[in-house]
């Protein structure tokens, strides 16, 4: 079983989906810098506002910052079922350390999973996109519809649209995804750590693809 993993795609591929449902099957612990940052973003810590001044217009966070974040998370004891990283690496340095706190934490990454999907159906995802304001669940508008309009399934806590789901955030967004995250996947292609998924199907049928995949 492989259980040290990284998530890959770009803004709106489903990362964040599939990672919720891959936590509850195999219970690894879900690490998302994104989510992280919009904690403290919600906290208001030094870190939040740091990371608001980035993300709300699309902007990375440096990687000095991220790293650093990362770092401390892996240092944690609560990894022994393994672990996901969403959205993180997302630039070569960031690879690079990655590929030093592994080692140093003795918990090698096992597979890159990438997540494939066209611009014009990211632009669809992330502009119907809406999140839970409690526990962050993903929704969708039109195709991934709340039992009650508005309302979590999952905690009930209210529906948004987070602040960087607009369209000029967007673009600056998937800009920074070609420029500095796409050649990582030569990275991993070159390490034999890289496996690529089409994205354009039903969440549940992605899970079970990539359920058979981890197993094996
Ligand atoms: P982050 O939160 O990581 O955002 P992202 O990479 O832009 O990805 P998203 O959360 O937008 O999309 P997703 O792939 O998770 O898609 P989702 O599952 O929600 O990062 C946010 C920001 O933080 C960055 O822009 C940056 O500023 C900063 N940051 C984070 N990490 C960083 C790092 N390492 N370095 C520097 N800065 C960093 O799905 C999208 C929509 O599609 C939803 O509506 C969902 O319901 C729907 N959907 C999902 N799957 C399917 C499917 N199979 N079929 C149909 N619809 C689907």
């Amino acid at each position: 079983m492989k259980k040290n993993i990284i998530l890959m795609g770009p803004p709106g591929a489903g990362k964040g989906t599939l990672a919720k449902k891959l936590v509850a099957k195999y219970g690894f612990a879900h690490i998302s810098t994104g989510d992280m940052f919009r904690e403290a973003m919600k906290e208001g810590t030094e870190l939040g506002l740091l990371a608001k001044s980035y993300i709300d217009h699309g902007d990375l966070v440096p990687d000095e910052v991220t790293i650093g974040i990362v770092r401390e998370r892996l240092s944690k004891n609560d990894l022994d079922k393994g672990f996901l990283l969403d959205g993180f690496p997302r630039t070569i340095p960031q690879a690079e350390a990655l590929e030093i706190i592994a080692k140093e934490v003795s918990r090698p990454i096992d597979s890159v999973i990438n997540l494939d999907c066209d611009e014009k159906e990211l632009i669809r995802r992330i502009s119907g996109r809406r999140v839970c304001k409690s526990c962050g669940a993903p929704y969708h508008v039109d195709t991934m519809r709340p039992k009650v309009e508005g309302v979590c399934d999952v905690c009930g806590g209210p529906l948004m649209q987070r602040a960087d789901d607009n369209e000029e955030a967007l673009k600056v967004r998937l800009d920074h995804y070609v420029k500095s995250t796409k050649p990582l996947l030569d990275f991993y292609r070159d390490r034999k750590l890289l496996s690529s998924f089409n994205s354009l199907v039903d969440s549940n049928v992605l899970l079970d693809e990539i359920s058979k995949f981890l197993e094996k």
